[in-house]
């Protein structure tokens, strides 16, 4: 299938749920990163289901260090906020006219995202396992990613400094001991952009 093609039968049907299936192997080379989605909500079951079944990726321990926090309304508000700040931090000059719509569209394009997941995990005070709690939180984000795909629903993950931001981590009400992964956008997607990989076999080695 290639990714037109999955644009059309995965998502373009927000009411898909399990009346298709799709193999594991054709959501890891259909997924793409959504941009932009549909209003359409996301039910909180799917959300629930979807979280149920990204905590199974490996975990070394089972240290299990992963949080998931799910935005209401006025947490999505606080948080698009947040980003437009942060934007606003790396411009030359941010109280200029000319930029005040740019940043109001971060704010708009936030709000108007149907599901923001922010994923934090706990470290730990052994270094290689601290590495690796990190590496967990992240699987689980993209086990989430792919079993959306898999319903038809998009997703966007997302990093940058804002993850270390102080007024986030208040947000979230955060331990000192968890740290922000990244930031899971999702929702029925609006469209599904084309990219590029170079083929795995320029990236392997195979030893004798
Ligand atoms: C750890 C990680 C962090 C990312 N951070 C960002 C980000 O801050 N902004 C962004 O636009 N995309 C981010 N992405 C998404 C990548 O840009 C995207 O996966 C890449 O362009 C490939 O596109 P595809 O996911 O559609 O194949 C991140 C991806 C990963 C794995």
């Amino acid at each position: 299938m290639d990714e037109v093609e999955a644009a059309h039968v995965w998502g373009s049907e927000a009411g898909m749920q399990d009346t298709k299936q799709m193999s594991v192997l054709d959501a890891i080379v259909t997924r793409r990163s959504i941009p932009q989605f549909q209003p359409t909500p996301v039910p909180r079951e799917i959300i629930q289901r979807l979280l149920d079944a990204a905590v199974w990726v490996p975990n070394h321990r089972l240290t299990e260090p992963w949080q998931f926090h799910v935005l209401g309304e006025s947490a999505k508000r606080r948080f698009a906020e947040l980003r437009r700040d942060s934007r606003a931090a790396a411009m030359p000059n941010p109280t200029a006219p000319e930029v005040k719509p740019a940043l109001q569209k971060v704010v708009e394009d936030t709000v108007s995202t149907p599901v923001i997941i922010i994923v934090t995990a706990r470290g730990h005070d052994d270094p290689e396992l601290k590495e690796e709690n990190y590496w967990a939180a992240f699987g689980a984000a993209y086990a989430f990613m792919l079993g959306a795909w898999s319903l038809g629903i998009g997703t966007y993950f997302r990093s940058g400094p804002l993850r270390d931001a102080p007024a986030l981590r208040e947000l979230l009400r955060l331990s000192p001991d968890q740290r922000v992964i990244g930031f899971l956008y999702a929702g029925y997607p609006a469209t599904v952009p084309q990219k590029r990989r170079t083929p795995a076999s320029q990236k392997t080695v195979w030893l004798d």
